[in-house]
């Protein structure tokens, strides 16, 4: 029955261009990353790496490349990348703080910049932007956020201090909480005590001599007949 199997290869051939056609529009689209933290800290007078890779799997001719600072539509580095056997090429620079580090060479696609002599007022957002003409010009960006710090140490001692004063904080209450606990309960038990040296004052001294009052009363009948 040669007849079967040619039908069954032709569907699974069906099956594999349909599952071809579902994939390849994700994997060809442009995708631009800088890296896992969302933040990186630096401290002021020091340089930092703002890292930055894209990855298109049909490749790229022309690649325009650039970074922007905080929201402002004007890059503060921009430049291109002719094709996947050339380095890329600055062609503005708005910063002499500011060098590109990557290469575009043996697939490494890095177009991570270097911020040098770090100011405090280069913290904010920065984000890359990579457009490739062979991709219908798609456009695609990441974002990372820096923060100039004077110290490292000083970020992680916050947190530490915020942490510790926290947990602080909440076991302070919970010993007051139980100290007010305790306070209201042995006030209310001394009031409640108060209240019955008057009941049994009142009611006569017979029940409090022998000191169980409950079983003295049920025999004190009988003793009387
Ligand atoms: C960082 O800033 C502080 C405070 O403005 C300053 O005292 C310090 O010298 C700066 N450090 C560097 C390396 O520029
Ligand atoms: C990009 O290039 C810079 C400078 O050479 C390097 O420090 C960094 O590790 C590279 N990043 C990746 C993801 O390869
Ligand atoms: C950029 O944004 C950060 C916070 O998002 C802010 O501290 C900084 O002042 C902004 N810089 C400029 C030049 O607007
Ligand atoms: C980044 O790309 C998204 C779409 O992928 C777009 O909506 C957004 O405006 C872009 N951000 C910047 C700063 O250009």
């Amino acid at each position: 029955m040669p007849g079967a199997g040619d039908r069954g290869k032709a569907l699974a051939r069906w099956l594999g261009a349909g599952l071809l056609g579902l994939l390849i529009p994700m994997s060809l689209s442009l995708e631009v990353s800088v890296g896992k933290a969302a933040v990186i800290y630096a401290v002021n007078g020091t340089e930092i790496l703002l890292p930055c890779t894209f990855s298109s799997c049909i490749g790229f001719e022309d690649l325009r490349f650039w970074w922007t600072y905080n929201n402002s539509d004007t890059p503060i580095i921009e430049g291109s990348v002719k094709n996947e056997k050339s380095d890329p090429r600055v062609m503005l620079k708005d910063n002499d703080r500011i060098t590109l580090e990557g290469t575009t060479k043996e697939k490494k696609n890095n177009i991570s910049i270097l911020l040098r002599d770090l100011e405090f007022s280069d913290s904010g957002k920065y984000t890359c932007h990579v457009k490739n003409p062979k991709e219908n010009n798609l456009e695609h960006n990441a974002t990372i956020i820096l923060q100039v710090v004077d110290q490292l140490e000083e970020v992680d001692n916050t947190v530490t201090l915020i942490i510790l004063a926290v947990v602080g904080g909440v076991i302070g209450l919970l010993i007051v909480i139980l100290l007010l606990k305790k306070l209201i309960t042995f006030i209310l038990k001394k009031t409640r005590e108060k209240k019955k040296e008057c009941l049994v004052s009142s009611s006569g001294n017979d029940n409090t001599e022998n000191g169980l009052p409950g079983s003295k009363a049920e025999e004190k009948p009988p003793t009387k007949v």
